[in-house]
């Protein structure tokens, strides 16, 4: 955790310009901090079964926290979520002005591909590492699911849509910093897929727990905007709260069991990581 933030504040992205306020624009939502949960599990995946690739995993895992932290960037416009606070600091929309955001998290879009390219490790594995993260973060993933989710509010969407809704918006890339860990240290499609299959169920338990987060959170717990998906399809909305909970608890002992399937090394690299979603409701 601590190698992956030093090198995220060593590799923020560097632009020499005559622009007064672009370059830092660029890194204050990457400094602002954030659970780094997406590096964390890709990090976790290479560590147990390959330490000698972390540092060149290094430039993937930023690559993951740079696409993230551009969807949140575009998740928080006014035309989106309107949200003046993330990360416990102003957005940057709200800091400097919605030309500045929208760039921002475009520059942030596009340097992750380019990261990846750059990054030390054979040139078959970038290709899929690029092709996987452009799947799933695209139109048939994570942009598919902001769409469905801005489309929709104020429209009830089934339970089975909205999961549909979760798998795209969340869960997908939560389930492919998993994959592109086993990528980079070769394991095979068998395991890169069970890992694929855990991860998307880990991702919509996690797009449930932040459902809960925006009902039951301050912003000064949260760090970010709360109690603004009233409109929206969350869990929430459609079940309420105390059901929302049974929800959580059901995915949490099915993770659970799934979690159990895995190889010793595995579950010791991953458990950290998993502890509050998978404890958190027994
Ligand atoms: C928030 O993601 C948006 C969702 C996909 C739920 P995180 O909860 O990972 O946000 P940070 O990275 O910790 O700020
Ligand atoms: C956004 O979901 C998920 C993204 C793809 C960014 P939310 O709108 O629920 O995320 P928060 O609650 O603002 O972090
Ligand atoms: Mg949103
Ligand atoms: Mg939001
Ligand atoms: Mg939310």
């Amino acid at each position: 955790m601590q190698r992956f933030e030093q090198y995220l504040r060593d590799n923020l992205p560097h632009v020499e310009s005559f622009h007064p306020i672009y370059e830092e624009a660029l890194g204050a939502m990457l400094l602002a901090g954030g659970k780094r949960f997406r590096p964390m599990l890709l990090l976790g995946i290479v560590e147990v079964h390959e330490p000698l690739l972390y540092d060149s995993a290094l430039p993937v895992a930023l690559a993951l926290e740079m696409f993230h932290t551009y969807s949140l960037i575009h998740d928080d416009l006014p035309a989106m979520d309107n949200a003046p606070l993330r990360r416990g600091h102003a957005t940057l929309h709200t800091r400097y002005d919605e030309v500045t955001a929208i760039l921002a998290g475009d520059a942030l879009n596009t340097d992750a591909f380019y990261l990846i390219a750059k990054a030390p490790l054979r040139a078959d594995v970038k290709v899929k590492l690029i092709e996987l993260l452009s799947r799933d973060g695209g139109s048939r993933g994570m942009v598919l699911g902001q769409a469905i989710d801005c489309y929709f509010e104020n429209k009830p969407l089934t339970l089975e849509q909205i999961k549909i809704l979760h798998t795209n918006k969340t869960a997908k890339l939560i389930a492919i910093s998993l994959q592109m860990g086993a990528v980079i240290v070769g394991l095979e499609k068998q395991a890169q897929e069970a890992l694929y299959e855990f991860g998307i169920e880990l991702g919509l338990l996690f797009q449930i727990q932040d459902d809960i987060i925006d009902e039951t959170q301050s912003e000064e717990e949260a760090g970010k905007t709360t109690g603004i998906d009233g409109n929206k399809n969350s869990f929430v909305t459609l079940l309420g709260l105390e059901q929302t909970l049974q929800e959580a608890d059901v995915l949490a002992k099915a993770l659970q069991r799934r979690f159990e399937d895995f190889d010793v090394k595995l579950q010791t690299a991953l458990q950290p990581l998993m502890q509050q979603y998978l404890n958190r409701h027994h």
